[in-house]
């Protein structure tokens, strides 16, 4: 295990703020694990690829990073593959394993930045598929109680960029390896709007999972900005979801405002449409800015801060509750170890 002394956060979020910690530890096995100090939140945060995190401010103690490797099919026999990754594999990049090999479910969801530990945290979603669809367990270390756990998919609780990791227990599992059910038969999910479109004139017996992945990362190269050029955590708001009366008298006033049916009866609206509408999209203040590309992503123009950028995104959750009664929420983790 690797320990840093005053390490350097910059690299370690794909805002690319400025931020320190007193230590970093850089956990390579399960072993690391047991010989850490305990997990303090007060003073504490874990870390994977940074990608959907907003640093307010230096890290008191230690900042424990998950670089657990190794992903493997452990079950191969029959229509479906259980596969099995460590935390600290890129997600992209198995994503791409998991194809080369045949094995189809993840195709929807790639290029999503990241390291596989955090894919539970808010469930990932892009394209139609949220990641609770193929997740048969997640394998954590308990801070609190001092022992592992094993959770299946009913008790992860998963929800649109929500799980019990991130709502109900925050901070208080170490997630070292995730267990996916993937299936040897390829089953498009192409309802998401462009995605058919992407494909073009690929005819039906031609499609490949590979092909999906391939159109997703197109698509995706595309619309959002790359964090290694311009930083961002990608969506910075989550998508609103609201009650049918409220969406009803929305849609009177707006009829073009893009919104989708979810469960319960519930709606959910494009937050990027709301940016916009106000007149946000490629707003500047100082370093921090709207971008031009993505009315939902948040960017580091150069040198921003935190707080610059926290302040930019607090003014367009302002503006849009003020002008639609709606008040958008961050989807990254706001960390602020100030008083
Ligand atoms: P981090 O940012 O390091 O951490 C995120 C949270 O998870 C933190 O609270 C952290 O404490 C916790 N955490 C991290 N690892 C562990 C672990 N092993 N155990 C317990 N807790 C842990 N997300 C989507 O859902 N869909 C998208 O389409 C999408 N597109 C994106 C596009 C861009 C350009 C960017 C920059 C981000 C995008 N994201 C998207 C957000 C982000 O990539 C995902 O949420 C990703 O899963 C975060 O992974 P990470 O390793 O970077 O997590
Ligand atoms: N739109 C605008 N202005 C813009 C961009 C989009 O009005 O600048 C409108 C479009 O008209 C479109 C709608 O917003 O109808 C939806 O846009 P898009 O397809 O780009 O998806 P999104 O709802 O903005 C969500 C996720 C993304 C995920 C994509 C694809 C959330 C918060 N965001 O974005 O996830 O990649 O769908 O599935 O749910 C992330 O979580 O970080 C993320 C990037």
């Amino acid at each position: 295990m690797k320990v840093i002394e005053a390490a350097s956060l910059e690299a370690l979020n794909t805002f690319g703020v400025q931020a320190r910690a007193a230590l970093q530890f850089d956990i390579e096995s399960e072993e690391d694990i047991l010989a850490l100090p305990a997990f303090d939140p007060a003073r504490d945060l874990l870390l994977g690829g940074g990608s959907n995190v907003l640093l307010l401010s230096d890290v008191p103690g230690n900042v424990f990073c998950n670089r657990i490797k190794g992903r493997q099919i452990v079950d191969g026999n029959g229509r479906h593959a259980t596969v099995e990754v460590g935390a600290g594999e890129p997600w992209h990049e198995f994503v791409r394993w998991t194809l080369d090999y045949g094995l189809c479910g993840l195709e929807n969801l790639s290029l999503i930045p990241g390291l596989a530990g955090a894919a539970p945290i808010q469930n990932i979603g892009a394209y139609g598929v949220e990641l609770a669809s193929v997740l048969e367990s997640v394998t954590a270390w308990d801070w609190q109680a001092g022992n592992w756990r094993v959770f299946d998919r009913e008790e992860c609780r998963f929800a649109y960029r929500d799980s019990r990791f991130k709502s109900d227990e925050p901070d208080r599992y170490l997630i070292t390896s995730l267990r996916l059910a993937l299936s040897k038969a390829f089953a498009p999910q192409l309802t998401y709007p462009g995605l058919l479109e992407e494909l073009g004139s690929v005819s039906t017996n031609e499609l490949t999972a590979k092909r999906v992945s391939d159109a997703v990362v197109r698509i995706r190269q595309r619309k959002l900005p790359d964090p290694a050029v311009q930083g961002n955590a990608g969506s910075f708001f989550k998508n609103p979801i609201i009650d049918p009366g409220m969406a009803d008298h929305l849609r009177g006033e707006h009829p073009e405002l893009p919104a989708w049916p979810v469960d319960k009866g519930m709606i959910k609206i494009s937050a990027a449409w709301l940016i916009e509408r106000c007149g946000l999209k490629g707003l500047t203040d100082g370093a921090a800015g709207v971008s031009d590309r993505h009315a939902l992503v948040v960017v580091n123009k150069g040198g921003a801060s935190g707080a610059d950028i926290w302040r930019l995104a607090r003014r367009v959750r302002d503006t849009v509750e003020e002008s639609f009664g709606i008040r958008l929420q961050p989807e990254p983790k706001i960390v602020s170890f100030h008083n």
